[in-house]
């Protein structure tokens, strides 16, 4: 295969346009604000963004209750802002991809607004509705402890509707024709402003079967092969990123098995399994849900991601590992939501030791996947858990030591600057970070610079190396005659560990040496053909197998060339 698919080797970076930068002065960052932070973003290193929802919306979910999918916010600038970011992104190399929120509308959206008042609207069906209280409008909430039912009566429509998330966000009948029409030319007008991918919002939800006599859902999966046909009819390049937290047994049913279905998911079953393994310093399961998650088609692509713009949903852990992690990251009731998850900042869970952040980074980069990266967390942002639900971890970016963070020229920011303590603007900035070689914000772009010249980890096939340490996880990747090996220790004291990097053949002898990307100190195996290597706690190393001639070793095709990986 030829390896021009962008996104199996992307470094993906998430924002939200009205928290990065306001350039108008009103306190609610805008699309001139987020372009004139491009450079920055350049810089690091990223090759892709994902904005989160940014089109009209009363913002009762951040942006995720839509009421007009083909416009921006005002809130966030104009349609032309909107292209002239796409391109100026585009003439730095860095691709958009946006947030598509299409399981459900807000309730003030004008097809539901019509639905609800004329049952003979053409609008009624595009929404699931029930003349009875359904049996089950007590189950199934999205949002347990803060949504109470799936099912409203509206006295409007005099009849009740379905809303698998909180009640202003009626459920599109995504079974319906002409909603799939509609969700068709959403996608392709926002392709025509730039766009080169969609994060496909609830994806499961969105393909469920729907409706109050319901009663086990089921997924149509064709559905995705639709999406996926449209957007590269449309444009070559286009991907879908699909949001669907589901056992690894569906994975292919997400991706295809012909890969002609989502070209990404988001790994939440790795995300869960290595917040564990960092909190209870053991692999064990980690491993477990990587290999689990690798049946995959060639042409798919994980997303991996430490923390994002929700919780840090653990409800696909055992009881007991669950409470390992909230122990360690979340033991504050504050810090939980859900009954489910914690919605603090990364940092803050590693009390803002640097050490472990870079362990949890290096391992975000060097897991089978895409990362995906979230802003502020290059400079170790905090949480403001004073903010209701997910929103203490979404305030605004921290520039610099001026007012505000240097995020607006307003006194009141629309939801406010961290300040004060060991998280606040004053001390954890963008501008000082700079200033030092060591910051995290200085690490993280050096560690991109290298993650995108070690293209195995996107296109090469990976072996987890036993070491009989649970703490300590080895990886290799093989790809086109070159390998690549990682060794993390994720325990609190120091390891030695023993290994062999598992090459036989011809290639046996190039295992005898590993060149240490990162630091000086490289490995060469013993007269049993092992290595033996004492690493520091919280320890990282990223290495070349068998010597820096590796891109004149590197061959042009795939060997041996299998249809799917795993
Ligand atoms: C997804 C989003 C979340 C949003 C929900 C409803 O889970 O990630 O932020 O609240 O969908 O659209
Ligand atoms: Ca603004």
């Amino acid at each position: 295969m030829i390896n021009d698919l962008w996104y199996k080797n992307a470094i993906i970076y998430c924002l939200s346009v009205g928290a990065y930068m306001d350039a108008n002065g009103d306190g609610i960052g805008d699309f001139t604000g987020l372009m004139r932070r491009l450079d920055y973003l350049h810089g690091l290193g990223i090759t892709a963004v994902w904005l989160m929802p940014f089109q009209i919306s009363p913002h009762r979910d951040d942006g995720y209750d839509v009421s007009d999918y083909y416009g921006v916010d005002p809130r966030y600038g104009t349609i032309g802002d909107f292209v002239e970011f796409t391109h100026a992104a585009k003439q730095r190399g860095i691709r958009v991809l946006i947030d598509l929120v299409i399981n459900h509308t807000s309730d003030q959206h004008p097809w539901f607004k019509e639905a609800r008042h004329d049952p003979d609207s053409k609008y009624r069906d595009w929404y699931v509705w029930s003349k009875k209280k359904p049996a089950n409008a007590n189950t199934g909430m999205v949002f347990p402890g803060v949504q109470k039912s799936t099912w409203t009566y509206d006295e409007q429509a005099r009849a009740w509707y379905f809303h698998r998330f909180y009640d202003f966000q009626p459920d599109l009948n995504t079974s319906h024709p002409e909603v799939q029409a509609e969700i068709l030319k959403i996608m392709g007008f926002w392709i025509q402003l730039g766009v080169s991918g969609f994060r496909m919002d609830a994806v499961p939800f969105i393909i469920s079967t729907k409706g109050a006599d319901v009663r086990e859902p089921e997924e149509q999966y064709d559905m995705l092969r639709m999406f996926r046909e449209f957007l590269q009819w449309r444009q070559g390049d286009c991907i879908a990123l699909a949001e669907a937290n589901v056992l690894p047994e569906t994975d292919l049913e997400y991706f295809g098995d012909d890969g002609d279905r989502m070209h990404m998911m988001f790994n939440f079953q790795v995300n869960q399994n290595l917040f564990y393994a960092l909190a209870a310093a053991d692999t064990r399961p980690l491993v477990k849900a990587l290999k689990a998650t690798k049946p995959r088609p060639a042409t798919a692509q994980w997303g991996m991601f430490l923390r994002n713009h929700d919780e840090l949903d653990l409800g696909r852990l055992t009881e007991e590992q669950r409470q390992t992690v909230f122990a360690a990251f979340g033991p504050d009731p504050a810090m939980q939501l859900y009954d489910r998850g914690i919605r603090r900042r990364l940092a803050p869970m590693f009390d803002g030791d640097q050490r472990r952040l870079e362990l949890a980074y290096s391992l975000l980069f060097t897991l089978p996947a895409t990362p995906v990266i979230r802003y502020g967390d290059e400079i170790g942002m905090g949480d403001n858990l004073k903010l209701p639900e997910r929103n203490c971890a979404r305030t605004p970016m921290q520039w610099s030591n001026e007012p505000q963070g240097g995020f607006t020229k307003s006194d009141k920011p629309y939801i406010p600057v961290i300040s004060g303590g060991p998280y606040g603007y004053e001390h954890v900035n963008a501008a000082i970070q700079r200033r030092h070689p060591e910051s995290l914000l200085n690490w993280t772009e050096r560690i991109i610079r290298m993650r995108k010249e070690v293209p195995e980890i996107g296109w090469g096939d990976f072996t987890v190396i036993p070491t009989r340490d649970p703490s300590v996880l080895v990886m290799r990747y093989d790809w086109r005659n070159n390998w690549v090996l990682f060794v993390h220790n994720l325990d609190a004291k120091p390891h030695e560990v023993n290994f062999s990097v598992g090459l036989d053949g011809d290639n046996a002898e190039h295992g005898k040496l590993l060149i240490n990307l990162l630091a000086e100190d490289h490995s060469h195996a013993g007269e049993d053909g092992k290595h033996r290597l004492v690493i520091e706690a919280y320890g990282y190393r990223w290495y070349r197998v068998g010597g820096l001639d590796y891109l004149l070793r590197r061959t042009e095709v795939d060997e041996p060339l299998h249809p799917k990986m795993g």
